[in-house]
């Protein structure tokens, strides 16, 4: 017989982790112009990021000044986007598309929900007006992907200007973009940018049906530091580690996060000016623990060499991708500040761990292996910093100040609670101990993924991404239950949800 991990890993593989690549905001603002696109698609291939899994270069706000043509067709200024190869027109967003496509990543862009942009005065410029989408949903995604851009941020400045409801204009959007991909072929990922204003953790998942996004769960980690502008108000930002943690910690919300939709915690800014090898590590860290996107905001041309190793460090890296995606869930806290998070991971028994240090003063901490529901002492016990492995038997780990300890063990899952699914619903869960973690057991024989809604009477509402399965074996996807679920019950689709195992740690 094989193995249901076996299955459930063929079922998964085909489906997204969140994306890695590169935003030209946190270091360029709205200076962004063809040139520095173009060096830093290079600097992302000649670091080697390319080849660890950072693939999207992603143009965020000042590509596009707010002119539209008599048929409202975006206007594109020729200067900052001209031809970059002969035969091309200047002014045509489809030459950098082109270029990044050469060498071999995936090219990206940004606009506005509503009517009017950020346009983030003082960053560089004047103030421009009409920068967004709205009244032309199916004009601009449809033009975005003609361009050839596989990705778009939608920012929600606009939108909150006009009192908007996200989870409607989101949608809509979202079916704009389905529309523009059966025309083009060519899948335009969703970035959802509303800074968690309207709860985007509730609607954001399948949001007009989409099967895989993500969404901002809080405002920008920094305002831009653009260190070539060297102008006063630049000059002045520097980054914290409470920049760090604050988005971190406003990133957090398990219950949201499945396979395909993934809570964003804002782009990465290692190495910027204020970051520490020690602030980059947590930084990395963290967000790898969370399997949220790693969008790199950082010039990539002046990255140092132990920030390059840092961000393509391949250990770190598969915690991101793991094929669960989920988020980690805090299982204690010994003193005030010290922090012992864990991320259940797909293969059984397999955990990351994080141990966190918000304080100023170095920590020495001992972890209790029951509290991450495994039997008695892992079998392995990889440092992740180090590339190590070190003995469960001598554990006290010495946390420096401000700073993350990174580990991944394997050990045997206490065993689970399993509960039966009756036509659409599981019913008499018991997740009384916090944040729980549960494997859903399904079969989806459609060929195709399929969304499925899902609500508790406990009031958690979400949608589950189920692959397709292969033939008629059972699937799984990994979730973390809110505090005190008691039901579930599931939109009627075509698949067929079998059980839940619930992991009570
Ligand atoms: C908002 C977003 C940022 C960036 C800027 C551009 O602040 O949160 O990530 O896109 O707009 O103005």
């Amino acid at each position: 017989m094989r193995s249901a991990w076996i299955v459930l890993v063929s079922a998964t593989a085909c489906f997204g982790a969140a994306p890695m690549g590169w935003n030209s905001w946190n270091s360029f603002a709205n200076i962004v112009n063809s040139q520095i696109v173009q060096q830093q698609a290079r600097a992302l291939v000649s670091t080697g990021m390319k080849e660890a899994g950072y693939e999207y270069v992603v143009i965020d706000e000042g590509w596009w000044l707010g002119k539209r043509d008599a048929a409202g067709n975006i206007v594109v200024d020729p200067k900052q986007w001209p031809a970059i190869q002969p035969g091309q027109k200047d002014g045509d967003m489809s030459n950098i598309a082109a270029y990044i496509h050469s060498l071999g990543l995936k090219a990206g862009i940004y606009t506005d929900a509503g009517r009017d942009g950020c346009s983030m005065y003082p960053d560089s410029g004047p103030k421009l007006l009409n920068t967004g989408s709205e009244g032309h949903y199916e004009q601009d995604f449809l033009q975005f992907s003609k361009w050839g851009f596989d990705y778009v941020k939608v920012d929600w400045c606009g939108g909150a200007k006009e009192g908007k409801s996200g989870a409607i204009q989101y949608a809509q959007i979202a079916r704009a973009i389905q529309n523009a991909e059966k025309i083009t072929g060519r899948k335009l990922y969703l970035s959802i940018c509303e800074w968690g204003s309207q709860n985007p953790w509730y609607w954001g998942p399948g949001v007009g049906g989409v099967e895989s996004t993500i969404w901002r769960t809080g405002g920008d980690i920094i305002p831009p530091v653009v260190e070539t502008l060297h102008d006063a108000e630049h000059d002045k930002r520097s980054i914290t580690a409470k920049n760090v943690l604050d988005s971190f910690d406003a990133g957090l919300h398990p219950e949201a996060q499945h396979t395909g939709y993934y809570n964003d915690l804002d782009m990465m800014v290692m190495g910027m000016r204020g970051m520490t090898d020690a602030l980059d590590r947590t930084h990395l860290g963290l967000w790898a623990l969370s399997s949220a996107p790693l969008m790199v905001g950082s010039d990539l041309t002046r990255l140092s060499q132990a920030t390059v190793s840092l961000l393509t460090n391949k250990e770190t890296i598969a915690i991101n991708k793991d094929l669960y995606g989920l988020q980690p869930i805090k299982v204690d806290e010994p003193a005030p500040g010290i922090q012992i998070w864990v991320k259940p991971m797909a293969i059984a028994g397999r955990r990351a761990i994080g141990i966190l240090n918000r304080n100023e003063a170095g920590a020495q901490v001992n972890i209790n292996w029951e509290r991450l529901g495994l039997k008695g002492t892992p079998r392995s016990i990889r440092d992740v910093w180090s590339g190590r492995n070190l003995n469960a038997a001598d554990l006290a780990f010495s946390v420096p100040p401000k700073d993350l300890a990174l580990m991944v063990v394997d050990g045997e899952d206490k065993s689970s609670e399993d509960y039966p699914a009756h036509q659409d619903m599981i019913t008499g869960i018991q997740a009384t101990r916090g944040p729980t973690f549960a494997r859903l057991q399904y079969v989806n024989s459609s060929g195709h993924a399929v969304v499925v809604p899902v609500k508790s009477t406990s009031g958690f509402v979400t949608a589950l991404n189920l692959p397709p399965t292969v033939e008629a074996e059972t699937g799984a996807v990994g979730v973390i239950l809110p505090h005190g679920t008691a039901d579930l019950l599931f939109e009627r689709q075509p698949v067929e949800i079998r059980k839940l195992e619930v992991y009570v740690w």
